[in-house]
Order: structure tokens, then C-alpha cells, then sequence
């Protein structure tokens, strides 16, 4: 059984590290021979266009992805291969645009912040009196890691935050005043059996996720309100493999920040802290084999570290660290690796916090 993967990022390398024990062979379609997945995988290094979709698709059983930004054409190439592709299309065709995510999630009757589609400064203003202030502007494509957000605080700043984030097809949303932040990582299979991992909470900085507390505490009277929005939106876009959503808990309710159509960075602790991990439940939705347990072992927590490697003889002599690097090049604000710890009761896990948030660079 070979699985395809459209990308060699990070996302590409712990999905191949995770097929291996189970037989997997893995095939990465990335344009670097030497891309972060190379350790794991075989490396189709050729530009992500339809010319080459023929030959990437030679003898795959099925056909995944780490990254929403698919050319149709080479979707197109890999139906006319008979390589089935899942998640399918819908699912990321959906996040090529914030403003249709918004609005489907709308149709489904799932809540988000407020929003409103901006275009020129008279939409701007519209938007901050219909939205109130202060609000956050994001372009509706491409943005990630916060890229292409400003929040507005006054009115006086909403011309220059528009032209910050490209002056027209821009989405506006209400600024949402959370109490936390917290995620839904769930996994569907091929026959549509369904399992999800306990909501987890993820604290963000610079718009950039920093950790992951795994599980959020006190938050199992949410997990049904979770699921059903999960459910629902797998259902609607008949989603097979892993699927995040992202949300704001405002009191005793939840509000759907974003989605993201595969495995996610706020289930990176499930590599130690649950029975299967989001990898491996990916890899097992998208060959159509049977889903492993999402049962927790003990309390996790995952620090992401950026721009910088860490030190990794001090991390690995923390008692019950993990460290997982990409093994990409250093620069600026680039995600390079993660540290995760999985200890027995929360209080022990919160013991360790301290010590190896300085071991996590942030740069
Ligand atoms: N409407 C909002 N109100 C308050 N805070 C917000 C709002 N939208 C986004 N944020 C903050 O900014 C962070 C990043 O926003 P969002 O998830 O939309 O961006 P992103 O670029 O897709 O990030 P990523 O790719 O890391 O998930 C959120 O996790 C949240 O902390
Ligand atoms: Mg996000």
C-alpha cells in the first residue's frame, strides 16, 4: 500500500513517521528533495503542476495532503489516475476563501464571530459600525500564522490595517473576548465511524500557536457541543481523515474560529499523549482501514518553538520531554519543531511547564 501526500512539510513528515509501522509506504510530492518528510518517505521532487500528476499517481492506493492550496488541474490528474484523494475536494475548497468557510458555517448553523466582507474603505466603515470596534481584519486568502490580520482598535486605523491586509477582499470580524481558546481534533473513516480526542486548550502568541494543554481543563461539558459541530461539518462535506476545528469559548459556549482540513498543530501532542495519534488515525481514515482509540495517556502538554533550533541536549534531559524537530532551516518566526510532555496527573505536567518553556525558542 503506498499513500500520497501532497507536501514535505511537517505536517508530511510526522504523517510518514506515523505510516511506517503500519506498512505504509509513503510517496511526498514537494518540489525539495530535502523537504522536512525526506527522512521518512520518498521524495517526488518535481513542481506541484499537472504535467507531473501521472507519474506521482503511479501505483498509489489513495492520496492525502498537509496544505489547502490544491491546483484544480492536479485533482483533475489524480481522478483521471483513479487515485481517490481525501479528504476531497470540498473540504479545502472550502478554506480558499475565509468568507465562504464563514458562511458555511453559517448555512450549518454553526456560530462564529460576526462577520462582513470588506472591499473599499466605505465597506470598512460600514463594517465597524455594523461589527463594532475593535475588529479584526483578514485577508479572505492565503493568511496563515496570523499573516494578513490586523486588528483595528479605532476608527482612525481602519484605512491603513485595510491596505495592511491588501485593501479588498478582505473578511471583518467582531473581536471576540474569549476566555480561552480551545480545539477539536477529530478523525472520520472510510464506512463513516467517527472518534474524536478531548477538546484541548492552545494559548497563542504573536497570533501564533505556543502550547497546547492537552486535556483542556474543565472543559468535558463542551465536548458534546464540539462534536456536534464536528459531526455536522464532516457530514455536510463527507470528509475521510483528520479534521480541526478551532474555537473561542465565550462563557458556557463555543464560537468556530477557522477549520483546518487535516492534521493539526494542536494535536501534535497526541504523538505520546493518546493511544493513536492524529497521524496515524490520518493514515488510517485515508487507506480505509479500521480507526485507532483516541484514548488519552495522561496529561500532555506541547510547546511549538520557532526561528531558532533548541538545544536538544537540554530539552532530552527533562524528565518526560519529547522533542520532534523538522529538521528545516533556521530563520525568523519559522516553526522548526515542537516539545511535548506527557506525565501521569496534570499537576505533575504543570510541575515540568516552567522548566522547559525557556527551551522552547520563540524568535
Ligand atoms: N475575531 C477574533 N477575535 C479575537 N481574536 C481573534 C479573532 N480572530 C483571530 N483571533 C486571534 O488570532 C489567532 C489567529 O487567527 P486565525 O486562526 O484566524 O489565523 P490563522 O492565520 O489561520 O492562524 P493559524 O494558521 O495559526 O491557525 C487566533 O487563534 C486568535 O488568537
Ligand atoms: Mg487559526
Amino acid at each position: 500500500m503506498i499513500l500520497g501526500i501532497l507536501g514535505g512539510g511537517q505536517l508530511g513528515r510526522m504523517l510518514a513517521l506515523a505510516a511506517a509501522p503500519l506498512g505504509v509506504r509513503v510517496r511526498v510530492w514537494d518540489p525539495d528533495a530535502r523537504c522536512s518528510a525526506s527522512c521518512a518517505a520518498e521524495i517526488f521532487a518535481r513542481p506541484l503542476d499537472a504535467a507531473h500528476v501521472a507519474d506521482f499517481a503511479a501505483g498509489l492506493t489513495a492520496c492525502t495532503y498537509e496544505f489547502e492550496h490544491i491546483p484544480h488541474a492536479v485533482v483533475e490528474g489524480l481522478e483521471h489516475a483513479g487515485v481517490p484523494l481525501r479528504p476531497g475536494e470540498a473540504a479545502f475548497a472550502a478554506k480558499h476563501d475565509r468568507l465562504r468557510e464563514k458562511e458555511l458555517l453559517t448555512s450549518l448553523g454553526i456560530p462564529t464571530a460576526p462577520f462582513a466582507a470588506v472591499d473599499d474603505a466605505a465597506g470598512a466603515h460600514a463594517a465597524a459600525q455594523r461589527l463594532g470596534l475593535p475588529l479584526v481584519f483578514k485577508s479572505r486568502r492565503g493568511g496563515y500564522d496570523g499573516k494578513g490580520q490586523a486588528v483595528v482598535r479605532e476608527a482612525g486605523a481602519l484605512a491603513t490595517s485595510l491596505a495592511a491586509c491588501g485593501g479588498r477582499d478582505v473578511l471583518a470580524e467582531a473581536f471576540i473576548r474569549f476566555e480561552r481558546e480551545v480545539s477539536l481534533v477529530a478523525v472520520r473513516g472510510l464506512d463513516g465511524s467517527f472518534a474524536a480526542w478531548p477538546l484541548v486548550e492552545n494559548l497563542h502568541r504573536d497570533g501564533i500557536l505556543r502550547r497546547t494543554l492537552a486535556p483542556a481543563a474543565g472543559a468535558a461539558a463542551l465536548q458534546a457541543q464540539a462534536e456536534a459541530h464536528m459531526r455536522s461539518l464532516m457530514q455536510h462535506l463527507g470528509y475521510v481523515g483528520v479534521l480541526a476545528i478551532e474555537f473561542f469559548q465565550v462563557g458556557g459556549a463555543l464560537m468556530v474560529n477557522e477549520f483546518a482540513p487535516r492534521v493539526h498543530n494542536s494535536g501534535h501532542w497526541s504523538i505520546e499523549g493518546s493511544e493513536a495519534s492524529q497521524f496515524e488515525n490520518h493514515v488510517r481514515a485515508v487507506c480505509g482501514l479500521p480507526l485507532g482509540s483516541t484514548a488519552l495517556r495522561g496529561h500532555s502538554v506541547m510547546f511549538n518553538y520557532l526561528g531558532r533550533e533548541a538545544v536538544r541536549a537540554a530539552v532530552l534531559a527533562v524528565p518526560d520531554a519529547h522533542l520532534h524537530t523538522y529538521a528545516k532551516g533556521e530563520r525568523p518566526r519559522r516553526k522548526l519543531g515542537h516539545i511535548t510532555v506527557r506525565c501521569d496527573s496534570a499537576a505533575a505536567r504543570d510541575a515540568v511547564l516552567a522548566q522547559l518553556e525557556p527551551l522552547a525558542p520563540w524568535e
